[in-house]
C-alpha cells in the first residue's frame, strides 16, 4: 500500500445544535454519538478551535467502553488529515484519564483526546463521551470549550484521511496519511510516575507483613494499571484486584465507585472478613473510593487527610504549596490549610478549574467531594494515585485507616457531610427550583430556621486568580452562622433530564460528638434544605435517588 498517497477527504456536514461541552467534555447517549457525522463534527470543531499543532503530537485513548475503538479510528484519521505529525494511542485504545494526562506531559504533546463518559454506564444504550485536554495534560479551559461549541454550530465540513483501520492491539509504529501513529503501553509511563511519588519499598514491605486489600476496577479502565502496580510492583496478593478486565459494558455495572454502586465493598469493609483497605475507581480511572476496615472515608475527609499527611510520601516530602477544593466540597481541607499556613482555593465544580492553580504552583493537592483527588503530578484527578497515597500514609504511620481518620477528626474537628442527588428530574422543575432560589437569595441573610441563622447566601462566582477569568452561576450557597452550609447546583454531566445536587455540611469540633450517624447529624439541615428550595414541589420527589 502506498500510504503516503492516502487521500485526505473533505466531507460536507451540517451542525448538530447540542455539542456544548459540560462539566467534563461532551457526554451523550452512545446512539447520539453513533449518528453519522456526530463525532466527526465535534472532533473537527476541536481541531478548528486550536492553533499551531501542525506536525505536533496528539495523545488519544479511552476507557474501553462500547464505541471506544470505532471512535479512536475516526479521531486518528481526522487528526492525521488536520495536520498532526504524530498520534500516540494506548494499546487497545486504552488510556485512563490520569494516564492520558501523564502521557501528554511526559511526551510534551500538543494535547490529547480522551474518549470516556467517566462513571456513567457504557454500552449501546448507555453513555459515551469525548473531551479535549491541553498541553499541560488538563481539561481544556472554558475559553476553548466555548470555542469548540461555537465551531460546532457553524461547521460545514470536516477533514478525514481515507485509510484502513489501525491495528490498535499491536505496539509499534505505523502511518496514517502523513502522520505517524504510535501504539504505546498504556500503563508504563503512568507506573513510572507513581514510583517517583510514593515509597514503593515501604508499601511492599507492608504487604509482606500481611496487609490485605481489595481494589475493584469495576470492569473498567483501571484493571491493567492496578494489576501492574498493586499486584505486580507492590506484591499485593493475587486476587486483590477485582473485575480487572476492561469490558465494553463494564460487565453491565455502573462504574461509579460510590456507596450505591460499590455497596458490596462497603459491606465487605464493615464485615468480619474485612481486609485492611477496600478501594475502587470509576470508568475512566479518575475517581477513588477508600474504605478502611470499619471506616468509610468521605472524599472531603480524604482530601483533608491527604493534605495533612502528603509529606510522608517521597514526592511531597518538602511539603505542599497549597490546597484547592471545589466549592461544594466540605471545608475539612480548609482547616488543614490553616494549620499548615498554606493557601486554600475554592473553585467551581470540575477539574478544569484546578489547572491554572497547579500550573502557577499555587497548589499541590486538589480535590472534589465527588470522589476526586489529585496533585500536580498530572492535571486530572487520579483514582489510583489517591489509593497509593493512602497506602503510603498507612505504611508510614503504621496505623489503621480508622485510627488515622479518628485522629484527624480529634485534631481538626469533624465536618459531617452528605450529598443528596435527585436524578433524572424534569428540566423545567429543576430550572424553576434554581430560579426560585436565586429570587430568594437577597432575603435569606438574617433569617432563622429552627436554631440556625442564615449568615449569607449567594450564587457562587469564581474569579481565577491566575488569568482573571470569571465564572458565574456556579451553585447556590446558604451559609449559616454556626459554620453549617447548604449548597445547591444542577449537574453538568448528566445525559437524561436534570440532576439536582444538594450538599449539606456541619462542623463539629467536639470529639465526644464524632460518632453520630451522618444523616442523623445533618437531619435538621436536610429538612431546611428541602424547605428553602421547595424540593418536593419542584421535583415531585420525597427523597433523593442517591445519598453519598
Ligand atoms: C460531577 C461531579 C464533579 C466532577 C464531574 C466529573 O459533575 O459533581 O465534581 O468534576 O462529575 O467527574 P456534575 O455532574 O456535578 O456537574
Ligand atoms: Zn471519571
Amino acid at each position: 500500500m502506498t500510504l503516503a498517497l492516502a487521500e485526505i477527504r473533505t466531507i460536507a456536514t451540517t451542525p448538530f445544535p447540542d455539542q456544548r461541552p459540560g462539566t467534563s467534555g461532551l457526554r451523550k447517549k452512545t446512539k447520539v454519538f453513533q449518528q453519522p457525522h456526530y463525532l466527526a463534527n465535534f472532533v473537527q470543531s476541536i481541531f478548528s478551535s486550536l492553533d499551531g499543532f501542525e506536525g505536533k503530537t496528539l495523545v488519544v485513548g479511552g476507557d474501553g467502553r462500547f464505541f471506544n475503538r470505532e471512535a479512536i479510528q475516526i479521531v486518528i484519521r481526522m487528526a492525521a488529515a488536520n495536520g498532526f505529525g504524530e498520534i500516540l494511542v494506548g494499546r487497545g485504545g486504552i488510556l485512563s484519564t490520569p494516564a492520558a494526562s501523564a502521557l501528554i506531559r511526559a511526551e510534551k504533546a500538543f494535547g490529547g483526546i480522551v474518549l470516556s463518559a467517566s462513571h456513567n454506564p457504557g454500552g449501546p444504550d448507555a453513555d459515551f463521551g469525548i473531551k479535549y485536554n491541553i498541553s499541560n495534560g488538563g481539561p481544556a479551559p472554558e475559553k476553548i470549550t466555548e470555542a469548540i461549541f461555537a465551531h460546532s454550530k457553524t461547521i460545514e465540513s470536516y477533514r478525514i484521511v481515507e485509510a484502513p483501520d489501525v491495528d490498535l492491539d499491536a505496539l509499534g509504529e505505523t502511518r496514517v496519511g502523513e502522520a505517524k501513529v504510535r501504539i504505546v503501553d498504556p500503563v508504563a509511563v503512568y507506573q513510572s510516575l507513581m514510583e517517583t511519588l510514593f515509597d514503593f519499598p515501604a508499601i511492599a514491605q507492608m504487604f509482606r507483613d500481611g496487609f490485605t486489600m481489595k481494589f475493584d476496577a469495576m470492569s473498567a479502565v483501571t484493571g491493567p494499571y492496578a494489576k501492574a502496580i498493586l499486584e505486580g510492583s507492590l506484591g499485593a496478593a493475587p486476587g486483590s484486584v477485582l473485575n480487572g478486565e476492561p469490558l465494553p459494558d463494564f460487565g453491565h455495572h455502573h462504574p461509579d465507585p460510590n456507596l450505591v454502586h460499590a455497596r458490596h465493598l462497603y459491606d465487605l469493609a464493615m464485615s468480619d472478613a474485612a481486609p485492611d483497605l477496600c478501594a475502587a475507581s470509576d470508568g475512566d480511572g479518575d475517581r477513588n473510593l477508600v474504605i478502611g476496615r470499619g471506616q468509610f472515608v468521605t472524599p472531603s475527609d480524604s482530601l483533608a487527610i491527604i493534605a495533612a499527611n502528603a509529606h510522608l510520601a517521597p514526592g511531597y516530602k518538602g511539603g505542599i504549596a497549597g490546597v484547592a477544593r471545589s466549592m461544594p466540597t466540605s471545608r475539612a481541607a480548609d482547616r488543614v490549610a490553616e494549620k499548615l499556613k498554606i493557601g486554600l482555593y475554592e473553585t467551581p465544580t470540575g477539574w478544569k478549574f484546578f489547572g491554572n492553580l497547579l500550573d502557577a504552583g499555587k497548589v499541590t493537592i486538589c480535590g472534589e467531594e465527588s470522589a476526586g483527588a489529585g496533585s500536580n503530578h498530572v492535571r486530572e484527578k487520579d483514582g489510583l494515585w489517591a489509593i497509593l497515597m493512602w497506602l503510603n500514609i498507612l505504611a508510614a504511620r503504621k496505623q489503621s485507616v480508622k485510627d488515622i481518620v479518628r485522629a484527624h477528626w480529634a485534631a481538626f474537628g469533624r465536618n459531617y457531610y452528605s450529598r443528596h442527588d435527585y436524578e433524572e428530574i424534569a428540566s423545567e422543575g429543576a430550572d424553576a427550583l434554581i430560579d426560585g432560589l436565586r429570587a430568594k437569595l437577597p432575603g435569606l441573610a438574617g433569617k432563622n430556621f429552627g436554631a440556625l441563622t442564615v449568615e449569607a447566601a449567594d450564587d457562587f462566582a469564581y474569579a481565577d486568580p491566575v488569568d482573571g477569568s470569571v465564572s458565574k452561576n456556579q451553585g447556590i450557597r446558604v451559609l449559616f452562622a454556626d459554620g453549617s452550609r447548604i449548597v445547591y447546583r444542577l449537574s453538568g454531566t448528566g445525559t437524561a433530564g436534570a440532576t439536582l445536587r444538594v450538599y449539606i455540611e456541619r462542623f463539629e469540633p467536639d470529639p465526644a460528638k464524632h460518632d453520630i450517624e451522618t444523616q442523623a447529624a445533618l437531619a435538621d439541615l436536610i429538612a431546611i434544605a428541602g424547605e428553602i428550595a421547595e424540593i418536593r414541589r419542584h421535583t415531585g420527589r420525597d427523597t433523593p435517588s442517591v445519598i453519598t
